[in-house]
């Protein structure tokens, strides 16, 4: 898999002015990743490992994330280690910064990026999935942020890098826990950013459209993406530059922040019966339905 991309996707500001100035400090810090083991997080792992950073590797997938850890160590020269763990339970987070201080893991960077989504009607959704994706998407986020981020502040240096989505701009229909997920991500980030500004630690909220990883494999339907997707390694290079430049949160590609912030000058209403024309399963769509296309 590629650490680096040779395409640029241009982005266009968005965010009020850097609260702090030149790039992060990779080398020599520790960065955990969450959803290490696949997708964003795996290249996250890659790219800052290339940068210097140690690691530490959250996921539920202990053997996978054994192998890259093993892989990264010996082709880095960083330390990596492995956390295996379920983030979708009560408490997880707190577990999680526990085993980091049992084996004295400093961590400067955080990296909230697992995350899922699923598609369908609230009603007729398994409420443990419903469940399960609030306790992951929002809640692991936000105590993994409090439980690292007192650190970071005493130290007058880290950063919270949190991985929110476009689908947090606007609500979607169907895939409704998941947009308001990211949109609590969205702002929480957003908020903490200005929050933390001048303090040293930066806080960012990644915003990506369609990423070719597993979520639209975990979701079970490709009906939520439109257009070509990115990869992965694009993104994470996105991400990383906004981190450096201090941003608060930022939208990879132009297409995405068009879509993202279109809605903006749309009518809730409008946007509303639009998003939930796209994205009403096929099998409950009838006529009269409104056809557009939305992206994650
Ligand atoms: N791909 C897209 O189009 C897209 C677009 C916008 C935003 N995002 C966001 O990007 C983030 C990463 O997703 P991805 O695209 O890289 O998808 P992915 O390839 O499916 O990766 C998801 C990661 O989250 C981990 N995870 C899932 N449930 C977990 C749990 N209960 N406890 C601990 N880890 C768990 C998975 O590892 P295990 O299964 O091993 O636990 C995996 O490493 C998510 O927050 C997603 O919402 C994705």
């Amino acid at each position: 898999m590629q650490t680096t991309s040779s395409s640029s996707p241009v982005h266009i500001p968005n965010t009020p002015l850097p609260s702090v100035r030149g790039a992060f400090p990779y080398a020599g810090h520790r960065a955990l990743v969450t959803g290490a083991s696949s997708g964003l997080g795996e290249v996250f792992a890659r790219e800052l490992a290339a940068r210097g950073m140690d690691l530490i590797l959250v996921a539920r997938s202990e053997d996978r994330l054994r192998a890259l850890a093993t892989e990264l160590a010996s082709a880095h020269g960083i330390q990596a280690e492995v956390i295996a763990l379920d983030l979708g339970r009560e408490g997880a987070a707190r577990e999680l910064h526990a085993r980091c201080q049992e084996k004295g893991l400093r961590v400067d960077l955080l990296v909230n990026n697992a995350g899922f989504g699923t598609h369908g009607a609230f009603d007729s959704a398994p409420f443990a999935r419903q469940h399960e994706q609030v306790m992951l998407n929002v809640t692991a986020l936000v105590d993994a942020s409090h439980l690292f981020l007192p650190d970071m502040l005493a130290r007058g240096v880290g950063g919270i890098l949190n991985v929110a989505s476009i689908a947090g701009f606007q609500p979607v229909p169907y895939m409704a826990i998941y947009a308001a997920s990211k949109a609590f991500v969205l702002s929480f980030s957003e908020a903490l950013s200005e929050e933390n500004r001048g303090k040293g630690v930066r806080v960012l909220a990644l915003c990506p459209g369609p990423v070719k990883t597993a979520f639209f494999d975990v979701v079970g339907t490709k009906q939520a993406a439109v257009g070509p997707m990115a990869t992965a390694e694009e993104v994470v290079l996105v991400g990383l530059k906004a981190l450096d430049q201090g941003r608060a949160s930022v939208v990879p590609g132009v297409r995405n922040w068009l879509q993202a912030n279109l809605t903006r000058f749309t009518p809730r209403s409008l946007g509303l019966r639009i998003a939930g024309g796209m994205m009403k399963p096929p099998a409950a769509q009838g006529a009269g339905v409104v056809s557009a296309r939305v992206t994650p």
